[in-house]
């Protein structure tokens, strides 16, 4: 049986590989992860963790939207990836975490939003770790599960056939949420985008 480390260091050693040439792969990105972004609906001032943030490529339109007097908090497991975001120089539009989201180092609500990009799929328990970013939101805020290729193209990509069993299919996902602390408001599955949007529950 894998344990929790094991997964860990594999996510890592994928992540360690690909961090260098992240950015050059998806160099068009930009776009569709602002619109993504206002699907979070912030508010000057607002609180947002990218969670998962790798490379933060969600760092700028985040800063942009919660402007200078709201908090923007980029979380990843793979020193690499925020390497390369600071090397980018995102840490000027957020704050860089190395950590876990199955353990986050904050307090309960202490956040109004998180966007998650390419993240779900990562994790070794979603129900558990979806709780754990559910604990840190305040009732009514959002998250976003975003990745900028849809679930049948994302397949493709990667050589997989999609089963109804898959985490992201519509009624998996509003199960998931359901049970980790979320309602699902929207879901929306095309070639270009993917993008799931979430209230906590009170
Ligand atoms: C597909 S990449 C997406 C990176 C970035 N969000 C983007 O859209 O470019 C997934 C990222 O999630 C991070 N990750 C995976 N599992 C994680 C966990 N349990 N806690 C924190 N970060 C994790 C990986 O290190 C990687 O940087």
């Amino acid at each position: 049986m894998r344990s929790m480390s094991d997964d860990h260091t594999h996510v890592q050693e994928f992540f360690t590989a690909r961090a260098a040439g992240w950015d050059r792969r998806f160099p068009d990105d930009g776009p569709v992860y602002a619109a993504a972004v206002a699907g979070l609906g912030l508010r000057e001032g607002d609180r947002v963790l990218d969670a998962g943030c790798g490379t933060g490529r969600a760092l700028p339109p985040l800063r942009a939207a919660v402007g200078p007097s709201g908090v923007v908090l980029g979380a990843d497991l793979t020193p690499a990836m925020l390497r390369e975001a600071a090397r980018a120089g995102r840490d000027r539009d957020g704050a860089l975490l190395l950590t876990d989201v199955a353990a986050l180092p904050l307090r309960p609500s202490a956040l109004d939003a998180v966007f998650a990009a390419g993240l779900i799929a990562h994790l070794p328990d979603p129900a558990g770790n979806l709780r754990e970013i559910a604990r840190v939101v305040r009732p009514g805020g959002v998250l976003a599960l975003f990745h900028p290729v849809g679930r049948a193209a994302l397949a493709a990509r990667q050589g997989r056939t999609l089963t109804p069993d898959d985490l992201r299919a519509e009624p998996n996902l509003r199960a998931l949420l359901s049970r980790s602390g979320w309602r699902m408001t929207s879901y929306v599955d095309e070639d270009t985008r993917f993008l799931a949007l979430a209230v906590r529950a009170d």
